[in-house]
């Protein structure tokens, strides 16, 4: 569905200060059809950069791509034709109706009114706004208007479908709405989906496979649980006796791909492959020197912490201030 080798974009910056931004470096993207992929990254990484210009709406400085069959640069009617693009601030008009804003979209690819307008009303049923057509857009709640806006992506029936952002703004019962509807969209119509987030719970819970991207460039991909498995392995937190924690320590030091070890007070933390085969394990050998385990926790990694070990930095910290200080290095 997707195919993109060498993606990269340059912007110049407008200003006094000039210089040039490089949003996205190199970019290679293969999605299957069919598939649900996230594309995480903290702001200002280039998921909309890069999404910006798989949907033909930025040209990109260099590369090549194939989105749903047809080539970026050289057919890019067809590519618009066959997919949908549901944008990061959404793009309904707050003072029109919902049910004009569907028809309306339709007509813009040149769909009949009959046609548009039936299509509206089969999408309104689909994702929850049947009975909101006389509404004014402005007055539908944060999820309705998502919704809303997938349902002008989705008017002309593209088996591809990109969502900038789908959950920004919404709160957490309508982020697990709007989720559940996005995995109908594939399970159901078998849309092939590819959104961006840097929601680390939204990319975990929704996507089949997971692509990431860190300043411009992409430092992993696979399903949650592969990338999980790969890059951390289970943290593990052993209390002993204060008395015995070195020994504990060195006993927990041998365990086989026992990493990232520390000590703090009578607790004992580090990671390992499996936590599940780990921890018995450590408890046989602790026995057999006289030590008991006074509590004992095993966490699965998060996304986080693949982000983490990824990039040295974590993704929740990433969101908070880094966006600028990256843009004034990418310029110096
Ligand atoms: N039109 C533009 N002009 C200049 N810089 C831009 C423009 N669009 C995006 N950028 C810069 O490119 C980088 C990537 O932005 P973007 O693709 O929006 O990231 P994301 O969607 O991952 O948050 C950022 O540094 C951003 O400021
Ligand atoms: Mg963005």
């Amino acid at each position: 569905m997707i195919r993109a080798r060498g993606l990269e974009r340059r912007f110049r910056r407008k200003g006094r200060n000039g210089g040039e931004v490089h949003a996205v470096k190199g970019v290679d993207l293969d999605v299957e059809a069919g598939e649900l992929v996230g594309f995480l990254g903290p702001n200002g990484a280039g998921k909309t950069t890069t999404l910006r210009m798989l949907t033909t709406l930025l040209k990109p400085t260099a590369g090549t791509a194939t989105v749903g069959g047809h080539d970026l640069l050289a057919d890019p009617r067809g590519v618009r034709e066959h997919i949908g693009y549901v944008a990061q601030g959404g793009g309904s008009a707050p003072e029109s109706k919902v049910a004009d804003e569907l028809e309306l979209q339709g007509r813009l690819y040149r769909m009949s009114k009959a046609d548009a307008i039936a299509r509206g009303t089969e999408l309104c049923e689909q994702l929850d706004l049947t009975g909101l057509g006389r509404r004014l857009t402005k007055t539908l709640s944060g999820g309705q208007r998502r919704r809303l806006d997938i349902a002008m992506g989705l008017i002309h029936s593209p088996g591809l479908v990109f969502l900038d952002e789908p959950s920004t703004g919404l709160d957490p019962q309508s982020r697990a709405n709007l989720w559940e509807h996005i995995r109908r969209l594939r399970a159901e119509q078998g849309v092939t989906v590819f959104l961006t987030t840097h929601y680390l719970d939204e990319a975990d819970a929704l996507s089949d496979r997971l692509i990431v991207i860190d300043d411009g460039r992409i430092v992993a991909e696979g399903t949650p649980d592969a990338l999980k498995a790969r890059v951390s392995g289970d943290g593990v937190e052993v209390g002993v006796d204060p008395a015995s924690v070195a020994e504990a320590a060195e006993t927990a030091g041998r365990l086989p791909g026992a990493h990232e070890l520390s000590v703090t007070g009578g607790v004992l933390r580090f990671r390992v492959p499996r936590g599940d085969v780990a921890l018995p394990e450590l408890l046989r050998a602790l026995d057999g020197r006289g030590i008991a385990m006074t509590s004992m926790q095993v966490h699965r990694p998060t996304l986080d912490d693949v982000f983490l070990t990824l990039t040295g930095r974590s993704l929740r910290e990433a969101e908070q201030g880094t966006h600028t200080a990256k843009e004034t290095a990418d310029v110096a």
